[in-house]
């Protein structure tokens, strides 16, 4: 198949002019951006997509969730070839994660609108590009809640429900920014033929091997907990240590041994404890309770299930040993899963028209696709993260790439949406 919507100058300055005024909303000093979902910021990026969007000829609708679709119609009554990514991101986060997936999806879009407008030609399906509510899972548990809601693995009242430290629930705060629509936008079901997603790649691979474009085909498996370690509140200075039960003791030895079960796995076991409460936390106080946010990932469903009972084995010593008690609930979990072959395929079909050099490459970060694959054939390319760096300001993809990265998402649109 030939190439359809050539690359121009003016498309890639268009481009990168947009992302520079993108990051400028909720910009850090040290160049990344605190846009946490449904915050001000989320906000503003969110009005200045719509605007952006509506310019250029698309409706603009926004779900109950939050999720926000600019909808282009090309093929009137058909089906939509859905593109996005989120542009919410971490506390004191890079400016890449998410957004240049949404702008990169936007600009792709529009490409193919003036294409169509040129060519007079009417495509298969209907183009959409999507902002999907949340997908960080920072402010509220658990990531990629938007899409989760779109898909039906997550249902809408529990979304709406949950709540930040603050108490604030999601429907409030969504309301607070504008942000939430009143009924369906589309159905998973049946209004989507296809979704495409472009996103950094957070990793190292692409970077060393020296290959512009990662198309995705499959992810790792990722089991997250919320933990409450239990104690009693004491004085630090005249409890006797033999009378204390110190939760944060208790926390700190689940955290090295969360650390210790991946050194006892190697390279295919990540542990981490990102988020850490301590109750009352003050100076002078034993604490009585420290709640926790486990987070533990493999390329193996089986590793990851014997690792876990490995976990729970030495919490119950963990117990014993600092006198506490420990709770865990599941707070997100999913399985080590394949994205559709015949959207690598398709991917690397672009890549080899397009002269860009590309590997396969197995997620081991969530995106919203690890949720729409569940549902629709989906396509999810990655582009190289400088040092591999990401959730840190000092995130980095070259403009070459990232001009590049919108040059393959708008031909794999082009190419689904001609079915
Ligand atoms: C979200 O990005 C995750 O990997 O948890
Ligand atoms: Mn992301
Ligand atoms: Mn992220
Ligand atoms: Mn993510």
């Amino acid at each position: 198949m030939t190439i359809r919507v050539p690359r121009d100058d003016v498309a890639d300055a268009a481009l990168l002019a947009d992302f520079t005024t993108l990051s400028a909303i909720g910009a850090t000093p040290a160049g990344g951006v605190e846009r946490q979902a449904a915050t001000d910021a989320d906000g503003q990026t969110r009005a200045w997509l719509g605007s952006w969007l509506t310019e250029r000829g698309f409706a603009v609708r926004q779900d109950q969730v939050g999720n926000l679709f600019g909808l282009l119609e090309l093929a009137p009554g058909r089906p939509y070839v859905l593109a996005g990514s989120h542009l919410d991101s971490q506390p004191r986060g890079g400016r890449f994660d998410g957004a240049y997936g949404v702008l990169a999806a936007a600009h792709a879009a529009d490409r193919l609108r003036r294409h169509h407008r040129r060519t007079g030609r009417t495509p298969r399906y209907n183009v959409a590009v999507v902002d999907w509510f949340n997908e960080e899972g920072s402010r509220f548990k658990p990531s990629m809640m938007g899409s989760a809601v779109f898909t039906g693995a997550m249902p809408l009242d529990t979304a709406l429900a949950t709540t930040d430290v603050a108490g604030v629930t999601v429907a409030t705060a969504l309301r607070a920014i504008d942000g939430q629509g009143t009924g369906h936008v589309l159905d998973a079901g049946r209004d989507v033929a296809a979704y495409a997603e472009i996103h950094i790649e957070q990793g190292r691979e692409l970077d060393k091997a020296g290959n512009t474009l990662g198309l995705v085909d499959s992810t790792w498996a990722a089991n997250k907990y919320e933990m409450s370690v239990i104690g009693s509140q004491a004085h630090t200075g005249a409890t006797a240590m033999a009378d204390r039960q110190d939760a944060l003791y208790g926390a700190a030895l689940v955290v090295v041994a969360l650390r210790e079960l991946a050194d006892r796995y190697g390279t295919d076991l990540h542990t981490s404890c990102g988020q850490l409460t301590v109750h009352p936390n003050s100076p002078v106080v034993v604490a009585r309770e420290v709640h926790l946010h486990l987070d533990l990932r493999s390329p193996s469903d089986d590793l990851l299930a014997e690792a876990d009972e490995v976990l729970r084995t030495r919490l119950a010593e963990i117990e014993v040993q600092a006198d506490v008690s420990i709770q865990r609930r599941f707070s997100h979990t999913w399985k080590g899963q394949h994205y559709h072959p015949e959207g690598v395929a398709l991917a690397a079909a672009v890549a080899d028209d397009l002269g860009i050099g590309h590997q396969r490459v197995r997620t081991r970060a969530g995106h919203d696709s690890t949720n729409l694959k569940d549902v629709v054939p989906t396509v999810m390319l990655f582009v190289p993260s400088v040092e591999g760096i990401s959730h840190a300001e000092a995130e980095y993809t070259t403009d070459e790439d990232l001009c590049t990265g919108v040059d393959v998402l708008t031909e794999v649109l082009a190419r689904l949406a001609d079915g």
